[in-house]
C-alpha cells in the first residue's frame, strides 16, 4: 500500500508516494537522491545512516519514511548550508576524525544530536549521578556515541573532535 508523505530534508520540502513499508533511509537515498545519510548494515547495528529528525537523532534504517511525514530531517550535508561548516564538522576535519569517511556523516549528525541530549542534562548509562548535569568526559563520549562503529577505527580522532566541539 501507497502513502502521500511530506519530508523536509536539509530545507526543502519533497512531497511522495512511498510503499508503506520504505524505510526513511530508502526514501532519502533512492526516491530523493539525498546520499549524505550511509547504508551500512542496514539492520539498525552500525550508525551510518543517522540523520536528525526534529532536532534527534534517529537510525533512518530503522525508521519508516511513513512515521516521519511532517519531520524535518538534516542530514551531515545539511548542517553545512551555504558551504559553511557546523563547528562539530570544523572539529572533525581539525583532528583527522575520519580516514574513508564512509561513517563519517553518520558519526557528524549522531555528535550534533549527542551534544544536543548532554546539553539537555539526559544522562547515559555511565552517568555516576542521574541527577547532575553530566560531564562530557571521554568515558560519556564513548557511551553516546557507541552506536556509531567505524570501520577505520578513527574513533580517537572522533572524541577528540566531539570534545572539541562540546566546548
Ligand atoms: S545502516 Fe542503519 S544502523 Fe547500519
Ligand atoms: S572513517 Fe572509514 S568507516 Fe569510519
Amino acid at each position: 500500500m501507497d502513502a502521500e508523505i511530506t519530508l523536509r530534508v536539509d530545507g526543502t520540502t519533497h512531497r511522495l508516494a512511498v510503499d508503506c513499508r520504505t524505510t526513511l533511509l530508502d526514501a532519502l537515498r533512492e526516491r530523493l537522491g539525498v546520499t549524505s545519510a550511509k547504508k551500512g548494515c542496514d539492520h539498525g547495528q552500525c550508525g551510518a545512516c543517522t540523520v536528525l529528525a526534529d532536532g534527534r537523532r534517529v537510525l533512518s534504517c530503522l525508521t519508516l519514511a511513513v512515521a516521519r511525514s511532517g519531520s524535518e530531517v538534516t542530514t551531515a550535508a545539511g548542517l553545512a548550508p551555504d558551504g559553511e561548516l557546523h563547528p562539530v564538522q570544523r572539529a572533525f576535519l581539525e583532528h583527522d576524525g575520519f580516514q574513508c569517511g564512509y561513517c563519517t556523516p553518520g558519526q557528524i549528525c549522531s555528535a550534533v544530536g549527542m551534544l544536543d541530549e548532554a546539553g539537555r542534562g539526559w544522562p547515559s548509562h555511565v552517568s555516576p549521578d542521574l541527577t547532575a548535569h553530566p560531564a562530557l568526559t571521554r568515558a560519556e563520549i564513548a557511551e553516546r556515541m557507541s552506536g556509531n562503529l567505524c570501520r577505520c577505527a578513527a574513533y580517537a580522532g572522533i572524541v577528540a573532535a566531539i570534545e572539541e566541539a562540546a566546548g
